[in-house]
C-alpha cells in the first residue's frame, strides 16, 4: 500500500511540476528543469512504476489467481490496466525526452502536460480498482 501511495504522490508531483514549467518563460525552461531535478525525479518515478507492475504481473497476480480462481476476471482487468499504464508511462517518457533539447517548445510542454495528467488519472483509477481486489486477500492472510 505504501508503494501505491508513493506512486500516486509521485504522479501528482509530476503533474504539478509540469504545470510549474508551463508558467516559466520558454528561454528559462531548461534551467528550471535542472533546478527542480525534474528529469531524475521523473525517470525514477517511471522506472519505479514499471518495476512495480512487473512484480505484480509475474509474482503476485499469478499467485493470487491460482489461490482464488474466482478472482481471475479481476486480475485479467488489472493486467489489462498495466498494459494501458505501460503505454502511458512510455508516452510520458517520450514527452520528457523533449525536455533534453536545446529549445523546449510550448507544444512539447503541452504534450507533456497532457501525458502527465492522463498518467495520473489512469494510475488513480487502477490503484483504486487493484486495492478493491487485493486488500481482501491481504486481510484474509494477515
Ligand atoms: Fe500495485
Ligand atoms: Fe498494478
Amino acid at each position: 500500500m505504501k508503494i501505491h501511495r508513493d506512486l500516486l504522490d509521485g504522479s501528482a508531483k509530476l503533474s504539478r511540476g509540469i504545470e510549474q514549467l508551463l508558467d516559466v518563460p520558454g528561454s528559462d525552461v531548461g534551467e528550471a528543469v535542472a533546478r527542480m531535478k525534474f528529469l531524475p525525479f521523473s525517470h525514477n518515478l517511471i522506472g519505479f512504476a514499471h518495476h512495480h507492475h512487473e512484480i505484480e504481473d509475474h509474482g503476485y497476480f499469478p499467485q493470487f489467481a491460482r489461490m482464488y480462481p474466482k478472482l481471475n476476471r479481476g486480475f485479467a482487468l488489472l493486467d489489462g490496466d498495466h498494459k494501458v499504464l505501460d503505454a502511458a508511462l512510455d508516452e510520458t517518457q517520450m514527452a520528457l525526452n523533449a525536455l533534453n533539447r536545446a529549445t523546449v517548445t510550448r507544444d512539447s510542454l503541452a504534450a507533456l502536460h497532457k501525458g502527465g495528467l492522463a498518467l495520473e488519472k489512469i494510475l488513480n483509477r487502477h490503484i483504486w480498482d487493484e486495492e478493491e481486489v487485493i486488500i481482501p486477500i491481504f486481510l484474509r492472510h494477515g
